[in-house]
């Protein structure tokens, strides 16, 4: 968890595990959550939606049996027709599934879906996708998750729009006063956190600056929570 100070707001802080070594993964998401990690963010993605292949239902499931039944796993789905693969995931072990808007046509009833399985709602937005987009269904959902890279990879550079779309979303959600989370994900590091902090996010996933340089991860959270101070 780390804390903003200047609101002495909390935000939660979800390692994306695209950046541990998957050769050591459950000892890396261990690792995670141990140094101070509060959700373990997993990227799947299938070649199609985004141009790079990562991991599945296997590997949720193998996370799932090694970290049991405490540990929080918030699936980010970075594929196209994730209604396919929802419950499937969900059998896995997910926690939260987060579908993109761009992926999925009939988005409110990939909403129900995710709902009647029993995890948690996330839907995810690309940069160049107006915020308005979401509007509709942000009461209905547990996180709006902002892309501020475009998906597809780790350790890419914040894209500097994302700043007014996250504090018009946190407008949007205080004036309807609803409890929706903002969920940014992409370039957080020492030089963004603070940004997004200020601009009103409670869940930020932090890939490269969690594991890199050396994966000395509790260094690595110290520093990010230096930075809000
Ligand atoms: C990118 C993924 C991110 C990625 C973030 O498509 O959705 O979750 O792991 O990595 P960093 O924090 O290195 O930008
Ligand atoms: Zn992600």
């Amino acid at each position: 968890m780390l804390v903003y100070n200047a609101q002495n707001r909390q935000i939660r802080l979800s390692p994306s595990l695209l950046s541990a070594n998957f050769a050591t993964l459950g000892a890396d998401a261990q690792a995670a959550l141990a140094g101070g990690g509060d959700r373990l963010h997993v990227d799947v993605m299938d070649g199609r939606f985004v141009p790079n292949i990562t991991m599945g239902m296997p590997v949720v499931a193998a996370l799932r049996a090694h970290l049991g039944a405490a540990a929080y796993l918030d699936c980010h789905l970075m594929i196209v027709e994730p209604e396919r693969y929802v419950e499937a995931m969900v059998q896995a072990g997910a926690n939260q599934i987060s579908v993109h808007l761009e992926a999925s046509p009939h988005l409110h009833r990939t909403i129900q879906l995710i709902r009647a399985t029993g995890a948690q709602v996330g839907v995810a937005i690309n940069p160049a996708t107006p915020l308005s987009a979401v509007y509709d269904v942000v009461e209905l959902i547990d996180t709006v998750l902002l892309m501020t890279v475009n998906p597809g990879f780790g350790g890419q550079k914040y894209i500097p729009q994302s700043t007014a779309k996250i504090r018009q979303l946190r407008e949007f959600i205080d004036q309807h006063q609803l409890t929706t989370a903002i969920q940014v994900d992409g370039g957080i590091a020492l030089d963004t956190l603070a940004t997004v902090a200020a601009a009103g996010v409670n869940d930020v996933v932090v890939g490269s600056a969690f594991f890199f340089p050396d994966r000395n991860i509790p260094q690595a959270v110290a520093a990010l929570q230096q930075t809000l101070y």
